[in-house]
Formats: structure tokens, C-alpha cells, sequence
């Protein structure tokens, strides 16, 4: 069999390996992969459901795969839609959620072989045709083990999978289920696999590392783990959780001689009251004594974030505390985004009240801020 796969990826660097797990049981099945979207006889989108604008980019890409190849919707939208995705795009065959990729295989068989066609499309119900799988809860663990990495030096490994954390304006817990870890005699042994095949560099993946937690090894305890395989040259990890994350950490990023000394720290907002609505369990305080702590233990550091500006209710003294920690903090980069209402949170409860306009302004304010900040730290570098 020599059919092609073409997979277009969004999102997060969760689903960049999801992508290649997908392609990589695929491929120990006879496929073949393609980048030719136009050459391939199956295309996959392994959507993200974090932002409106992220799944907007998708309905209307997707219109434009149709004559023959078989579609597939996978990823985070389809978890948040499931067999809605047919009413909306008629064209995809096929539906499959975060923790159902290991059904891939199966499905195309059975896609494959239906004579598609042969039945009248007015004579069959409309669902006849379709597929979809978005209730699973856990993954096996072999589909790790395929040995497919999209780069030769660099790949991602996933310690733990889902979130259990409840950030109000955050979609993720729903569409990727609760927190679970991986074993860590699994992690290791994928690393070690992986270093066989001539990766150096690793970056461990997880919504929230710092609660990694299996039998006796938490996260500190993994990164010795991890420093000590033999033929790994460099590691790194996202994301980190400020309530989450020990003072302990910054000793192991310290003393680790292969762990990169770069941390991604979402902070979100500047404001204690924003903080509070967001959920996200610490004060504006604690996180500019977390940030200071860092850049004193862990010599020649970077530091990044997230935020997101407009969340329901923020007002102008809300944001000025957003841009006052940014100009105080002076991050290396910082990821803005605007708030956008997503389905099944706590905060689609709230009016999302601070208009589009007021939500750009605040956007780009931070935006040519950090940019000042990015440029002057440049600069001292040279
Ligand atoms: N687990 C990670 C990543 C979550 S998604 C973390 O905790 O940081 C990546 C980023 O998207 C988040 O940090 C947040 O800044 C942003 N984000 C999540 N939901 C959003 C929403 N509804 N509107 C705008 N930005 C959002
Ligand atoms: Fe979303 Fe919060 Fe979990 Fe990150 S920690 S994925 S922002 S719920
Ligand atoms: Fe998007 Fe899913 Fe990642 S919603 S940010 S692809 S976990």
C-alpha cells in the first residue's frame, strides 16, 4: 500500500509531537508521508482550540480539501466539537480527540476500504459515513516508541499529558482531560531511544511540568534523571507553573550542567484582582519574588511569558499593573494575546465586556514594550 499522509499541524508544541506520534504509528502501518498536501490521498489537521482565531483558521482552511482524498479533523477542535464538525464542514470524514490518535490506524482501514461512492450520498443517512472518536481518556504508551521525530537534533517528549489546573479563561483541561503522567522509566527509556537515533537536544512537554509526579520521582528528581542519560547533550522544559514551581527548581537548573537555563513562565497578568478571576492561585507579589529568585540562582538565565490582555472586567488600572510588571520584570519575550472567550470555562460565564478596540490598544502597548525591552537586552549582549 503506498498511500500518503499529508498532517498540517496548529497550535502548541503538544501537538507538534502529536503530529509526529500520529505520523509515526501511521508509517509502521505502510503509509507514507508527505508535505504535498496536494500530492497526499489522506490530509489530517491536528487543530488547537486555545483561541477563536486559532479555530477560525481552520473552518476556513479546511473548505479546500475535497476531490477524493479522505479529511480528517483531529486535535483539540475535535474534542471541543466532536461530530459537530461534520454539520460544519461536510467534507471531513473523519474526527479524532487528543486522547484517541492511537485509533488513527484503525479508522483509515476502515475508511479506506468503504467503497466510497457506491451508495448514493442522498440515499445514505448522513452520518453512515463518518467516524469519530473524542471519548478516550488515556493513551497507550507504545505509540511514544514509534522512533519518528520531524528533526534529526531536537525533539519533543511529553512527561505528562492533559491538565487539571482550572484557569478560568483556559480551554485546554477540557479539551486535552485531566492531568496524567507518564511513567518515568518511560520517559527515559523514550529518550534513550531517541539519543540512539542521533537527537542531542530534548524539551520535556507538559502544561504544567513542576507537578510531574509519578511514585517517587517528581519533577526535580526527573530532571537529574534526564541529566544524567548518557549521549543527551541539552535539555529544556515548558510550561511552568508559577504556583507550582519551588525555589528547589532553580537550585537543579543551576546545578544541571545540560539543562538549558531558560524558563517559560506564564505570569498572564500584572493585576491581584485579574489573578483572582483567572484562577490562577498566586499575586502579582509572589510572582515578581518567584522571577527575582530566579534571575539570582540560575546565572546567565532567560526568562519568557505569557499574557493576555482584555480579560472580562480588566480596566485600565488592571492593565497598567500588566505593563508595569512587564517593564519591571523586562521578560526576553512575551507572548500577548488577547482574551477570547472560549466554550466550556468558568469565564464564559462572564460578559467579555472590554471592547475589541480597547483589547488591540492594550495588545500593542505591551507589544512595543517588550519589544523595547527585547531589543535593549540585545544590545547588551553585544
Ligand atoms: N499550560 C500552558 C499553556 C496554555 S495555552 C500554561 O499554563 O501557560 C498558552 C497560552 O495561551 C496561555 O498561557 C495563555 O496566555 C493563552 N490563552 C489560553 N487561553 C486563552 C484565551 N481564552 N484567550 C486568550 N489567550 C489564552
Ligand atoms: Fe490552561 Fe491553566 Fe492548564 Fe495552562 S495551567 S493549560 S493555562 S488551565
Ligand atoms: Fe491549542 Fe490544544 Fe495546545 S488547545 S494550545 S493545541 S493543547
Amino acid at each position: 500500500m503506498n498511500k500518503k499522509i499529508y498532517i498540517r499541524t496548529f497550535g502548541c508544541q503538544m501537538n507538534v509531537r502529536d503530529s509526529e506520534v500520529i505520523a509515526g504509528i501511521l508509517l509502521k502501518d505502510g503509509y507514507k508521508i508527505t508535505d504535498e498536501s496536494n500530492e497526499a490521498d489522506i490530509v489530517i489537521f491536528n487543530t488547537c482550540s486555545v483561541r477563536q482565531h486559532a479555530e477560525d483558521k481552520v473552518w476556513s482552511d479546511i473548505g479546500r480539501f475535497k476531490n477524493g482524498k479522505i479529511l480528517g479533523l483531529v486535535g483539540c477542535m475535535a474534542k471541543n466539537y466532536q461530530e459537530k464538525v461534520f454539520e460544519r464542514a461536510p467534507n471531513v470524514d473523519f474526527v479524532v480527540g487528543p486522547s484517541d490518535i492511537d485509533k488513527i490506524p484503525a479508522i483509515m482501514k476502515i475508511l479506506i476500504s468503504d467503497k466510497k461512492g457506491t451508495v448514493p450520498f442522498g440515499d445514505s443517512p448522513f452520518f453512515e459515513r463518518k467516524i469519530w472518536e473524542t471519548d478516550g481518556v488515556t493513551r497507550p504508551e507504545d505509540i511514544y516508541h514509534t522512533g519518528y521525530y520531524g528533526d534529526k537534533e531536537r525533539a519533543y517528549v511529553v512527561i505528562s499529558e492533559g491538565c487539571s489546573n482550572n484557569c478560568s479563561y483556559c480551554v485546554v483541561p477540557f479539551v486535552r482531560g485531566a492531568l496524567r503522567h507518564r511513567n518515568y522509566k518511560d520517559i527515559i527509556k523514550e529518550i534513550k531511544e531517541a539519543v540512539d537515533l542521533g537527537i542531542t537536544k530534548i524539551t520535556l512537554l507538559g502544561q504544567n511540568v513542576n507537578s510531574y509526579i509519578y511514585e517517587e520521582v517528581n519533577f526535580i528528581k526527573l530532571i537529574e534523571l534526564v541529566n544524567g542519560i548518557r549521549g543527551l547533550k541539552e535539555f529544556s522544559f515548558v510550561t511552568s507553573h508559577p504556583k507550582d514551581t519551588p525555589l528547589d527548581l532553580f537550585k537543579a537548573m543551576a546545578d544541571q550542567d545540560k539543562l538549558k537555563k531558560y524558563l517559560h513562565l506564564p505570569v498572564q497578568s500584572g493585576s491581584d484582582r485579574i489573578l483572582k478571576l483567572m484562577n490562577r492561585d498566586y499575586s502579582r507579589k509572589f510572582y515578581l519574588d518567584l522571577a527575582q529568585s530566579y534571575r539570582k540562582m540560575v546565572k546567565k538565565d532567560a526568562l519568557t511569558t505569557d499574557i493576555i490582555v482584555g480579560f472580562p472586567t480588566e480596566t485600565e488600572e488592571d492593565f497598567q499593573d500588566t505593563y508595569n510588571l512587564v517593564n519591571e520584570v523586562e521578560f526576553n519575550a512575551a507572548f500577548i494575546f488577547k482574551y477570547s472567550l472560549r466554550p466550556h470555562t468558568d469565564a464564559a460565564r462572564m460578559v467579555d465586556d472590554v471592547p475589541k478596540d480597547e483589547k488591540e490598544r492594550r495588545h500593542k502597548l505591551i507589544l512595543d514594550l517588550q519589544k523595547e525591552i527585547s531589543n535593549g537586552k540585545k544590545n547588551d549582549l553585544s
